[in-house]
């Protein structure tokens, strides 16, 4: 069964960090930041929820693809920083879009999330080709980063991507070719959450620890995430006969500057086709290539006719890679 991506969206907090104001909080400087990733502001929400982001960026899929929110069947919600452990999140975006009934469930893969979620859409429109799914990615990361925390507190940001999957070509009417998706636990000290789940459980009254917020061994990560994303990228193309001239525009997960351009160098790909946001937005994990993939089409980076690749890596370790035909 074919699915297509019909309508796409996004949505940040109005409210910008730029490096400079970091500087008055930690023993950093933009110059450091920007050179070891190319980031310059992240946005950052002032009281917003994820469902609240979540929801705005879903009413823009929603309108991209000509669409009311009626006509929804199934609500996903990729996040890392649901708004609670329970309700989930998805619930509560469904709640502010005035759905019931629906199936309303979280996924988490982290900065895999977006794309877990399309090929999880997917599989919901192979079942029921007439399933409208709501694929939502939103994250608010700086409820889970330490402030104080110079090697993690400079990368992170808050917002949310939005897709709109259904079983016919309407609206975009983008054809989710294929999907390769894939995992690693024995990595999965490497980059953590732990305070608050059964690993790491408090007890009332115990004041939160590091463990409470984001933790990470940066140059780990950043050479696994290099050579996992390269490696799948490879194995999609492989698989479909494709190189590297027949592919458009690259996306990847927007972590590091230097992470998304070593990638695109590995595959011998030309700096024009690797696209890159992350220096307005710094690292949304599960939202990223979903903003990037709503802002490309707002200004027309991507188009009709356009064969694009997205490739994802986060904690777990999960990755993966999409191929889209525009
Ligand atoms: O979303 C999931 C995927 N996540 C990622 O892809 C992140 C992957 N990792 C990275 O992007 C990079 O490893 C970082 C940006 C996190 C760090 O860059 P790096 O080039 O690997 O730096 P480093 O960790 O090797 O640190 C170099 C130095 C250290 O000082 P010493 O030990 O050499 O004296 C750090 O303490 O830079 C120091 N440092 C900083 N200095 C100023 C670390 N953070 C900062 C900072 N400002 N914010």
């Amino acid at each position: 069964m074919p699915a297509y991506i019909c309508g796409v969206g996004f949505h940040v907090p109005a409210h910008t960090v730029t490096n400079h104001d970091l500087e008055q909080r930690v023993d950093t400087s933009d110059e450091w930041i920007v050179t070891r990733t190319g980031i310059r502001q992240r946005h950052i929400s002032q009281g917003e929820l994820t469902s609240d982001l979540g929801a705005q960026a879903a009413r823009a899929a929603l309108a991209d693809a000509g669409l009311t929110a009626d006509a929804v069947t199934h609500i996903l919600c990729a996040t890392c920083t649901p708004d609670s452990y329970c309700p989930n999140t998805a619930t509560q975006i469904a709640r502010k879009l005035d759905l019931r009934g629906r199936m309303a469930v979280d996924l988490n893969a982290a900065c895999s999330g977006y794309l877990y979620s399309l090929q999880t859409a997917r599989a919901l429109v192979t079942l029921d080709p007439r399933a409208v799914v709501l694929v939502v990615a939103s994250e608010v990361l700086s409820s889970r980063v330490n402030w104080a925390d110079r090697t993690t507190c400079v990368l992170f940001g808050d917002g949310a991507g939005a897709a709109i999957v259904c079983g016919e070509k309407s609206g975009r009417g983008v054809e989710i070719i294929d999907a390769l998706l894939e995992s690693d636990g024995q990595y999965g000290e490497l980059l953590t959450i732990l305070g608050g789940g059964s690993a790491r459980p408090y007890t009332l009254g115990e004041p939160v620890g590091e463990d409470f917020f984001i933790q990470m061994n940066g140059r780990e990560v950043f050479k696994v995430a290099v050579r996992s994303m390269t490696d799948v990228c490879q194995r999609m193309l492989a698989r479909h006969g494709l190189g590297v001239d027949d592919l458009d525009m690259f996306v990847a997960h927007q972590a590091n500057l230097r992470i998304i351009e070593a990638v695109g160098k590995k595959l011998d790909l030309p700096a024009e086709k690797v696209f890159a946001n992350v220096q307005r937005y710094g690292n949304t994990s599960a939202a990223s290539v979903g903003i990037a993939l709503a802002e490309g089409c707002a200004d027309g980076t991507f188009g009709p006719g356009q064969r694009v690749l997205l490739t994802t890596f986060g904690s777990g370790f999960t990755w993966g890679a999409v191929l889209l035909q525009f």
